[in-house]
């Protein structure tokens, strides 16, 4: 097992009651995507569009989970995972957005009973990027009323599994679907507007706090929060100035365009200034700030890479968020002269840098600088790799190279833990391969293998490695 020369080694034992768990994604799981009452969604409109994503793959069949509900939770159980990290579909429950479908709220009050059933904690995420495609056609996220919609649409959830359902998550990724979706187009609705993607992001900041406060007033003791990818850019070279405004841009427009407001009811100075052009301002009401700084129990972090910020492009940038197939801007609405760079680490399938230190500054981080202070606890809600795996005649992966990535990021994170971090949980992205976005089935981050042609579930070795650890609350040496 090769270490991070930063990380501790040897056997990590992890504090008392620490969360294991794994997840997923109601778009690149489920499939049934015209089942149950559902409708379209901006991933079922954009998977349509020709080059929007790899090989024109989507997820009207997925892994099936929808079909395979009790064998998946078995898996689960077998693994040992303290809790299951879904999210559910806006289109599924309120298909076009309108009212409560009794079949599509079944379907999750099954899985919340079925998980309970086998003793792990259902960790719901209400928003996965999916929205109803009758909502995009209004306007979608940059139409300041499907903000308010969002929260009906938590309303009505929790009404129906809020009595089993005690931790919620309001959105996943607000910087995907704001910027990767709006501004730079390599997410649906694939539009290409550095405006629309600050609209949109504002939106569902806002969306966030209305939902957060609605769940509140229903669920005082809920565990109440939402998730971030968040980026670690250090500035390639420190004593370029040029470099170190380049990571100064991307960290404002990356992580705290969205921290800021979350977590100390403001947006930064510093972005308004950068994105001024393009009327973010214009759609901060009064009250808003108020609304989105609504106070939460715990943030989770996405944490998947490193890289490292110039003021000079990348010599034949490798690491990008999609796959080349369709013409994309960038997402960041005003980092002119910003670019990331790879620095000669080793990548996973996406090209993207191993960087396990990252994680734990990324946590040190933020326990000074915003979830200390506000009395908010962190857990790790993604992390895991991409690779190229290879099956054996059984299906069988022997995914040594992603194993060595969650032991290299377990690790790291028990370093958060050792320098006073609260950090509570951590899940790996993912329990099975699944769609991966504008790379369609081309990426597999799962522990446990699935074939595409059968639906066969197989765990890899990554999925019984980490078993062991679920069950043992350990890493071993
Ligand atoms: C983050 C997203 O939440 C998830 O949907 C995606 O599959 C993983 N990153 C891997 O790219």
């Amino acid at each position: 097992m090769t270490n991070d020369a930063a990380s501790p080694t040897g056997a990590l034992t992890f504090p008392p009651g620490f969360l294991w768990g794994a997840a997923t994604a109601a778009y690149q799981v489920e499939g049934a995507a015209h089942e149950g009452g559902r409708t379209d969604s901006i991933w079922d409109t954009f998977a349509r569009i020709p080059g929007a994503v790899l090989d024109a793959h989507d997820g009207e069949v997925a892994c099936d989970q929808y079909h395979r509900v009790p064998q998946d939770v078995a898996l689960m159980r077998d693994l040992h995972l303290g809790s299951y990290r879904f999210s559910t579909s806006w289109s599924r429950v309120r298909p076009d957005g309108g009212p409560v479908n009794q079949t599509g709220v079944d379907y999750y009050s099954r899985l919340v009973d079925e998980l309970l059933g086998a003793g792990l904690k259902p960790w719901l995420t209400l928003y996965h990027w999916d929205l109803p495609q009758a909502l995009e056609d209004l306007g979608g996220w940059t139409n300041r009323d499907t903000a308010y919609r969002f929260a009906e649409y938590a309303v009505g959830l929790h009404e129906a599994l809020g009595d089993r359902v005690d931790v919620w998550t309001t959105l996943n990724e607000p910087w995907c679907s704001s910027f990767l979706s709006y501004t730079a187009g390599a997410h649906a609705p694939g539009r290409q507007s550095p405006a629309d993607g600050l609209a949109a992001a504002h939106h569902l900041l806002l969306g966030h706090g209305l939902a957060i406060n609605e769940l509140r007033s229903r669920a005082p003791l809920a565990n109440l929060g939402i998730t971030l990818n968040l980026d670690v850019s250090d500035p390639v070279d420190p004593a370029d100035p040029g470099d170190v405004e380049a990571a100064r841009l991307l960290d404002g427009q990356f992580n705290r365009i969205f921290l800021d407001p979350i977590l100390r009811g403001q947006y930064p100075a510093d972005v308004l200034a950068d994105v001024a052009p393009f009327g973010l301002e214009t759609h901060i009401k009064d009250g808003d700030l108020a609304i989105i700084s609504a106070k939460i129990d715990s943030l989770g972090v996405n944490y998947y890479r490193g890289q490292a910020a110039s003021g000079r492009p990348a010599p034949g940038d490798p690491a990008g968020e999609a796959p080349v197939v369709r013409p994309t801007s960038s997402p960041f609405p005003a980092a002119d002269g910003a670019f990331s760079h790879a620095r000669g680490l080793p990548t996973t399938a996406m090209g993207w840098e191993v960087q396990p230190e990252g994680l734990t500054r990324l946590l040190v981080r933020l326990q000074q600088e915003y979830t200390g202070p506000a009395g908010v606890a962190l857990y790790v809600t993604e992390n895991g790799a991409a690779y190229d795996d290879v099956p054996d005649a059984t299906g069988f992966v022997q995914d040594d190279d992603r194993l060595d990535y969650l032991d290299q990021h377990l690790r790291a994170v028990h370093d958060a833990v050792t320098q006073g971090v609260d950090i509570r949980g951590y899940f790996v992205w993912s329990l099975l391969d699944n769609f991966e976005w504008a790379w369609g089935y081309h990426q597999r981050f799962g522990i446990v293998r699935v074939d595409f042609d059968t639906l066969v579930r197989t765990p890899k070795a990554s999925g019984r490695w980490y078993a062991d650890v679920a069950r043992t609350n350990t890493v071993p040496a």
